[in-house]
């Protein structure tokens, strides 16, 4: 193999296992640092529902120096979130508010903001884990591949897109399509919670596990989450939002054989509509 085709070989396997961006002028050796100097782990997520807490600052924490400029701390990040969210009183003020905010490490990583597609009227509101590929080129969640299999369920229960309306947990793509941090998950969690009490739905669905856990503050597996009602509240809402969590079309396109559980989740949230219809 020639030089060229060797460099073309290794870029592609990198990309099949999702090492797709740069970001950074140069290569960092992880190992090397992680030798240096051990990081703590990430602290747990938040575990009320409507109320995600500030990862406290670790102690143990002794981080070599980074190369680029890390954003704000995370507590000074939710606390910014949080009032930036509350003083939005319109899906628009939110999405402004979302393009000044800067707490959150992945827009520095990501092309476009993700917010919502769909309907700010909908009675069902979707919320997936966080932006892919397609989804950060085009800054409109859910349209790609899986949001394509998500368009074919939502038209099994006689849904459009139109009816209904579709966000993430974090509105900036994780590089490699990652699962976001708990730390990225909660400062962008007030503004999740700000745009669940505007669009103030009938029902909503967190799509997969991470989704479920984050929104609902369960620690099971979606896999036992599914098919369930939970109760979705914050503090400002008037009244609690039944949520019923799925699995992700992204896992079902994977995992074709649980499409049956998917169908009968769908039937569910069909049941609920009617039974709420007014
Ligand atoms: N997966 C998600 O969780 N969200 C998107 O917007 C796209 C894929």
């Amino acid at each position: 193999m020639n030089l060229q085709a060797h460099a073309r070989a290794i870029l592609e396997w990198h990309q099949l296992v999702g090492v797709d961006e740069t970001i950074a002028g140069e290569p960092i050796d992880r190992f090397a640092l992680a030798e240096a100097a051990p990081i703590a782990r990430p602290q747990a997520p938040p575990s009320s529902p409507g109320r995600p807490s500030p990862a406290p600052a670790s102690s143990t924490q002794h981080l070599p120096s980074a190369p680029q400029s890390l954003p704000p701390s995370n507590d000074e990040s939710v606390k910014s979130a949080v009032e930036l969210a509350a003083a939005s009183n319109s899906l628009e003020e939110l999405r402004a508010a979302l393009e000044t905010f800067d707490g959150c490490g992945l827009k520095k990583t990501a092309t476009n903001l993700v917010f919502v597609d769909g309907n700010p009227d909908a009675r069902v509101l979707f919320i997936g884990e966080g932006p892919g590929a397609e989804e950060d080129r085009q800054g409109v969640p859910f349209v790609g591949p899986s949001g394509q299999l998500l368009d074919k369920m939502l038209s099994s229960i006689g849904l459009r897109r139109g009816d209904v309306l579709i966000s993430n947990t974090v509105f900036w793509r994780p590089p490699g399509n990652r699962t976001p941090t708990p730390q990225e998950t909660a400062t962008c969690m007030p503004f999740v919670e700000r745009l669940i009490e505007l669009v103030d739905p009938d029902v909503l669905v967190p799509l997969g596990g991470p989704a479920a856990k984050s929104l609902l503050g369960e620690t099971q597996g979606i896999g036992r989450l599914r098919g369930c009602w939970f109760s979705f509240e914050t503090p400002r809402m008037s009244h609690p939002v039944p949520a019923t969590p799925m699995f992700h079309p992204a896992y079902l396109l994977r995992t074709p054989i649980q499409k049956r559980a998917a169908w009968n989740d769908l039937r569910l949230i069909g049941k609920k509509l009617a039974e709420t219809s007014h």
